[in-house]
């Protein structure tokens, strides 16, 4: 016999950024996060996992290609996710597990994204999401949301965020286990659906330096980080949430691009420095500047993650038209620039 669960996680963009690890093991923070949800139609991971008594040991497919799980984030998502498995009854194909025979059996992974992996936007979010869920269901594994983002957070920090719709916040905890460094739900995906997000391609080319990477030497080298971590995202945290509580948006899009240009201030002030964004993230940034200060209200906020390519938050549907008048007009498709496609991604809905 063959038990399947598939499952579909979107991946997230933070609008608070986490940058640097207190412990690289359980993947800890050093700061709170907020972030949104995408609506999963335009950015999402699909897997499904299988066990079953013939399999000999855990396999993973990603894309198509077999990976390999001997990586410790793999490993830890599928242990802790095993340590909570239940028995399975599944009356209707006659498949009785029990919670013992967890530890012998072995599963199948295939992951799926819907968009390039190498358009460098974020897709560990959503795989790590999407893994834990998938294996926790799999496994009768019975814990909720916030205590699946824990497990989650340990494939990969960003992916504990995917695990909720709408605005979600990452807590950093205290304990040293980790056990309190979880994801919590601020708004549902209803609360503000009137925000468009459009992510400008920039660039299709895998990131230089990875986050995990980047985010180390930040911790070993930037005193910035502890000024940021410390007096900075704690009050952000606060007042983004009232942001988002009460659809604020020229607060909301001025703590995004705050945020987004201190993270990567802080990229910089990183020894050697660290340059995620381009000339052409940069124009995008004065861009989006301009039009804000000629509307006399915000229209857009913008955010970058490691990597040059723009997550732009309009207000409504109207500015999210405008704006892409305007990126086409300042990148027309085939120009000299290597701005090379527009996603479009509606929040979560
Ligand atoms: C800039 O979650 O990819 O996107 O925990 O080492 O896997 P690891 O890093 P990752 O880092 C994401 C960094 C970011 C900001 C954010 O998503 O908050």
């Amino acid at each position: 016999w063959v038990r399947m669960v598939t499952a579909q996680t979107p991946t997230n963009i933070a609008v608070i950024k986490y940058w640097g690890k207190r412990d690289e093991t359980l993947i800890l923070p050093v700061n709170d996060s907020i972030s949104v949800t995408l609506d999963p139609a335009h950015l999402c991971t699909t897997t499904t996992v299988a066990v079953s008594p013939s399999f000999v040991q855990d396999r993973m497919w990603l894309n198509g290609k077999e990976i390999s799980l001997s990586g410790g984030r793999y490993q830890n998502c599928l242990r802790e996710i095993r340590a909570r498995a239940c028995d399975v009854e599944d009356k209707e194909r006659g498949i009785n597990i029990s919670k013992k025979d967890w530890e012998k059996l072995h599963v199948h992974i295939a992951s799926y994204n819907n968009f390039p992996t190498a358009a460098g936007l974020a897709s560990s979010a959503a795989g790590f999401a999407c893994l834990v869920f998938a294996l926790a269901k799999l496994m009768n594994a019975k814990e909720d949301n916030s205590k699946l983002s824990a497990i989650a957070r340990q494939g990969s920090g960003s992916a504990c965020r995917s695990l909720f719709g709408g605005f979600v916040k990452w807590n950093m905890g205290k304990f040293e286990d980790g056990s309190d460094s979880l994801a919590v739900e601020v708004v549902d995906e209803k609360h503000w659906d009137d925000l468009v997000i459009i992510i400008a391609v920039v660039s299709s080319r895998q990131k230089e330096t990875s986050s995990t990477t980047g985010m180390r030497e930040t911790v070993e080298t930037s005193l910035l980080l502890q000024h940021r971590a410390k007096e900075i995202v704690p009050k952000r945290i606060i007042q983004m949430e009232e942001a988002i509580k009460n659809r604020d948006f020229a607060s909301f899009a001025h703590l995004t691009c705050a945020d987004s240009n201190q993270f990567h201030a802080v990229c910089l002030d990183t020894c050697p420095p660290i340059f995620y964004m381009n000339d052409t993230s940069h124009r995008i940034i004065s861009c989006a500047e301009k039009w804000n200060r000629s509307e006399g209200t915000p229209q857009v906020a913008y955010t970058f993650d490691a990597g040059p390519n723009a997550v732009l938050i309009a207000r409504n549907r109207q500015a999210a038209a405008r704006l892409l008048q305007k990126l086409l007009f300042y990148f027309p498709p085939n120009s000299d620039t290597d701005l090379n496609s527009y996603v479009l991604g509606d929040k979560s809905i």
